[in-house]
């Protein structure tokens, strides 16, 4: 198993070229099965995330073929529709999109409910809700495999969600974007990849429209064709580059992100003090070491709010923060878990259900930590690298489903980070 081994203390400079979002690229991949002909997608970011749902779509008969490491061809012309295991799909969450993927294009799939980062409960009723409403009869049997058929394809239907669910949002465009007419998604996610998605299907001929607002408008279309497609790039790997440079000081940009996408989270870093200049496609942050954050509160919201994906990031933030800090979760029950491994590293936090309570200590201390899920491993990091001294962090696998080259990418900007064997770390700290 592998280890990071991270020497921090010191301060970080240069840029940091963000890749391709990780949430667009899990719902554009099986968006792909409902097109004829090939589509290649370019700017698909190359992590375990992405590896996992390609071996998925070619377990399944679709054809794919690397240009190189970030652009794919992929022709599911060849695609059937069989039972997907629970041992293929629990890899990653998003695997529900393959739901909606089958249920658009052959009017049946039968999917095995997915796995995914533990924050507590995460039902699914919701995109049920969305394939009963377009003429699906879904259930989910012992072993766990969701069942949705349709007698002869989906129809178009007017759905108001209950809670605002990207999944489900994406789910519904997915399995309604070849539908018979007009399908309208009330209380709809407005996140960078859920536009995204729909540029993906509109340049493949699909007709949708409101993408971005909290009501999108899919007017079922014959059939979908191949195209080319750019993915945009990953708001939380720019936001946690930047919050990690906050965290250890220094002067970071991230290069080729959308700066619109990431004004919930410059906005915080300005409110705790750190300097932040925009340009048109770049960011940076700047910090110095000797000059403490200012404390702030922050509650994680649907976007445009405050992203739960960078919930753990600030919190290291707000754990060197001079003052009290007040952390909402407003999205899950139990996304916390990292939190004790923070304290292993001297921060002064307590939670309390979705509230976490930061008294800000001046400097966080070295230790062996795990992470607990993936943007928790991303806040460990963050912390080792503001800490004196070496850290090691277990169960990075968790950070390589969603964070590409991330070794390679530290380094470029300063951080003392090796990746290595267990057993070797051991001997490293002696
Ligand atoms: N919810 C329901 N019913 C549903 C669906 C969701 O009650 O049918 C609830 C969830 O339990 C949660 C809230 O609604 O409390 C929002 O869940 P959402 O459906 O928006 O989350 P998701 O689609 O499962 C995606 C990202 C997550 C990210 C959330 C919120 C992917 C593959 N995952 O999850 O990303 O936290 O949206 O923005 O797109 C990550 O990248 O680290 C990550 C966890």
């Amino acid at each position: 198993m592998e280890q990071y081994v991270i020497r921090g203390g010191r301060e970080l400079y240069g840029s940091v070229p963000i890749s391709g979002a990780k949430n667009a690229a899990l719902g554009i991949l099986p968006g792909v099965i409902l097109c004829r002909g090939t589509c290649r997608i370019e700017n698909l970011p190359q992590i375990s995330d992405v590896a996992n749902m390609l071996e998925i779509l070619s377990s399944m008969g679709a054809q794919i073929r690397y240009l190189n490491k970030n652009t794919v061809e992929i022709n599911s012309a060849h695609v059937k529709n069989l039972p997907t295991p629970y041992e293929v799909v629990r890899k990653l969450r998003a695997s529900y999109y393959l739901i909606g993927a089958l249920l658009g294009r052959f009017g049946h799939a039968e999917v095995a409910l997915p796995g995914g980062c533990d924050f507590g409960f995460r039902p699914i009723d919701q995109h049920i809700k969305g394939f009963e409403a377009l003429g699906a009869t879904v259930s989910i049997t012992d072993g766990g495999i969701v069942e949705a058929h349709t007698e002869d394809g989906v129809v178009g239907a007017e759905i108001f969600l209950d809670v605002v669910s990207v999944g489900a949002t994406m789910n519904i465009m997915l399995a309604a974007a070849m539908a018979r007419g007009t399908t309208v998604i009330e209380n709809a996610a407005r996140e960078p990849h859920i536009v995204d998605l729909a540029n993906f299907l509109n340049t493949c001929g699909a007709d949708i429209t409101g993408a971005g607002t909290d009501v999108i408008k899919i007017r079922g279309v014959e059939e979908l064709h191949g195209c080319t497609y750019s993915i945009i790039p990953d708001q939380i790997e720019a936001g946690t580059y930047l919050t990690l440079a906050a965290a250890a000081g220094g002067e970071v940009t991230v290069t080729g992100v959308i700066p619109k996408h990431l004004e919930s989270i410059t906005a915080k870093l300005s409110e705790m003090g750190a300097e932040i200049i925009e340009h048109d496609e770049s960011v940076t942050v700047r910090r110095p070491r000797d000059r403490r954050l200012r404390r702030i509160n922050i509650k994680t919201q649907p976007y445009p709010g405050f992203p739960t994906d960078m919930q753990p990031q600030f919190a290291v933030l707000l754990a060197l923060a001079d003052g009290t800090s007040i952390l909402t979760e407003g999205i899950y029950d139990n996304r916390y878990k990292y939190v004790n491994e923070l304290r292993r590293m001297g921060a002064n936090a307590t939670v309390d259900g979705r509230i976490a309570v930061f008294e800000g200590v001046e400097r966080l201390s070295p230790a062996p930590v795990r992470a607990t899920d993936l943007r928790a491993g991303a806040a460990l990091i963050m912390a080792a690298l503001a800490a004196d001294g070496t850290s090691t962090i277990d169960e990075v696998r968790y950070v390589e489903r969603g964070y590409e080259d991330i070794i390679k990418k530290l380094r470029a900007i300063g951080a003392d980070v090796k990746c290595i064997e267990q057993y070797e770390a051991t001997k490293a700290l002696g």
